[in-house]
């Protein structure tokens, strides 16, 4: 269960789609400036940075200032187009790399990690922020998960640990790393019908129970779930760990697949990807160590999903907790999280 702190909203009322509406309407990110914020000295990474959020976060932290950004793609010519684009803004002293991660493949994630553990000065902000969603069902090749599933958590949990894994090596810089995890206003909408499944996560192959939308809801439900328990056993001196909803933004996923009708609907209440980014950034530079294992909307803190705060659950998370490290022992995350524990 996530640690209780009080919002001014109940975790229901959040999650309803009159408030949802409102937000999209009259909501918004707080404006973020360099004279406030600046992030001079400091190394970024961004995940799925080659377009959609990925690519306007990257553009905020590269108007904040931002050293060093490292925008990680599996399609490495997609990368080098994103960093043209971005060099419009780049500032003398700022520096763009694009390195290849895909996050289908634990090999890739892991060779990533390693390239940015031998970093220095050490990575200060990360933005975990691809994700995928796929209309058809298809299990990866390499662990055997539903495809949505391994990219949007196992992979990115994956990603989380490793991370922390360099936080922890690094703990004499001064200030705590940063992760932000992207989330969405669908985890508060996830039916979660594998809910009562032991265990858990091979419940999620079954392709006759698949549905696109409620798998993607799902998937980020379950790393709200992670997130707020592996929190409880990560100082925030040594990283602030938090979640992040873009809320609905035109462009990116979001666009073109439903009816015109629909589409135009969405269009009126979708805010820009610019927006959306900038609420992601705010959550991972100028949150507190008080967004530690927290959801953070438009420079607040607001209740996660839910299903986060039942009483169903504290059991589950602890089943989703054992599975997940069984799933990634190869990778030593059990060696990783037992050292948090002494960090
Ligand atoms: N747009 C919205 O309204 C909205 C709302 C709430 C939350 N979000 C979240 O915001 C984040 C960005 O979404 P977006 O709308 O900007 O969508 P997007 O443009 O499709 O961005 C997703 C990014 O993830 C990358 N990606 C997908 N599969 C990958 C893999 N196997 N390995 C590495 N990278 C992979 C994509 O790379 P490719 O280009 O190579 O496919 C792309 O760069 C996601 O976490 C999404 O869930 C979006």
């Amino acid at each position: 269960m996530a640690q209780e702190i009080s919002f001014d909203i109940t975790p229901e009322k959040q999650a309803s789609q009159l408030q949802f509406l409102r937000r999209q309407l009259f909501g918004g990110p707080p404006v973020l400036s360099r004279r406030d914020f600046d992030l001079s000295g400091k190394t970024a990474i961004v995940t799925g940075a080659n377009g959609g959020l990925g690519l306007e976060c990257s553009r905020h932290l590269l108007n904040l200032g931002v050293s060093k950004l490292i925008i990680a793609v599996r399609n490495e010519a997609k990368g080098e187009a994103a960093r043209e684009a971005l060099t419009t803004v780049l500032e003398v002293g700022q520096s763009i790399e694009v390195w290849k991660l895909d996050y289908s493949s634990y090999e890739s994630i892991q060779a990533f990690a390693q390239q940015a553990e031998d970093l220095k000065p050490r990575p200060d902000i990360v933005i975990l922020n691809a994700a995928f969603n796929r209309t058809d069902f298809a299990l990866n090749l390499e662990t055997g998960h539903e495809e949505v599933l391994q990219i949007n958590y196992l992979s990115n949990v994956l990603l989380i640990l490793l991370f922390l894994r360099i936080f922890k090596n690094t703990k004499s810089v001064t200030s705590p790393g940063r992760i932000t995890v992207v989330s969405s206003d669908m985890a508060g909408w996830a039916k979660f019908d594998e809910r009562n499944e032991v265990p858990l996560l091979k419940a999620f192959n079954k392709e006759a129970s698949y549905d696109k939308f409620d798998r993607y809801s799902t998937t980020k439900l379950l790393s709200q779930l992670f997130v707020s328990e592996i929190a409880k056993r990560v100082s925030p001196s040594l990283a602030v760990i938090n979640c992040a909803n873009p809320g609905l933004c035109w462009g990116g996923m979001m666009g073109g697949e439903t009816s015109a009708i629909s589409n135009a609907f969405i269009r009126i209440i979708c805010r820009s990807l610019s927006t959306g980014a900038r609420a992601l950034v705010d959550a991972a530079v100028r949150q507190d160590e008080s967004s530690h294992g927290q959801y953070v909307e438009d420079g607040k803190l607001r209740p996660m999903a839910p299903f986060v705060y039942s009483e169903e659950a504290e059991q589950l998370t602890q089943q989703l907790w054992k599975e997940t490290m069984e799933k990634l022992s190869s990778a030593g995350v059990k060696e990783i999280v037992e050292s948090l524990a002494q960090a």
